[in-house]
């Protein structure tokens, strides 16, 4: 196992360097799907990883050319952009020719425009759930609120984490993942209430003005 983690641990200081280049050259850096971003997920892949028995040196470039797209456009639809950006990074680097097909599969098909018919690997399906977990718990409400809040209905996002706990593919992340999930949820739906109540009370308090109280 010793053999195995060092050959994928290889290619983490070639990728952040390659990363940091791609960052340098895109027009519009996207902060949430960052550097911090790219590590949360790449743990989240070697735990999933080992306990499934995985190919982590797929994960690991995987982990790192997710979101290229994003950095270039950023959408909700961004894995085959992000794709088409990992392809010449993994050349550059040679990394091993029979294994880059898997990497840009579990990077196209990442996002939400893929189906879990789409990822046909275990490699794509595990980091599937590494990224999608990263919507939960205190980071996930912070990334939620920074993205999404304000923009869309708080509806919206409840929705959003729901379909994401449901889209996972294995019991073994949602085991990891549960409290985080729960949190997420509970978080938002207990937002909305609170603000709900308060628009109440503000209607209240004008209804009051205007009968003279
Ligand atoms: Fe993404
Ligand atoms: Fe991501």
């Amino acid at each position: 196992m010793s053999n195995q983690t060092d050959h994928w641990q290889k290619w983490i200081p070639i990728l952040e360097k390659e990363y940091a280049m791609e960052m340098e050259k895109a027009p519009r850096p996207c902060s949430e799907h960052g550097s911090d971003h790219v590590f949360r997920v790449l743990r989240r892949c070697v735990t999933l990883g080992e306990k499934l028995s995985a190919d982590l040196e797929i994960l690991v470039a995987a982990a790192y050319l997710h979101d290229l797209g994003m950095h270039y456009a950023p959408a909700r639809v961004h894995g085959c952009l992000s794709a088409e950006k990992a392809q010449p990074v993994l050349e550059r680097i040679g990394f091993p020719g029979e294994k880059r097909d898997p990497v840009l599969l579990a990077i196209r098909t990442h996002d939400i425009s893929a189906s879990s018919e789409d990822r046909k690997t275990l490699e794509a399906k595990i980091f599937f759930d590494a990224d999608k977990v990263d919507a939960f718990g205190v980071i996930g409400v912070l990334r939620y609120i920074r993205v999404v809040y304000g923009k869309l209905p708080i509806d919206f996002i409840i929705e959003d984490i729901e379909s994401r706990w449901e889209g996972l593919s294995f019991s073994e992340t949602r085991e990891t993942a549960l409290e985080e999930y729960q949190y997420s949820k509970n978080y938002f739906v207990q937002l909305k209430k609170e603000l709900e109540m308060d628009s109440y009370g503000l209607e209240l308090g004008f209804v009051s003005i205007l009968k003279g109280k």
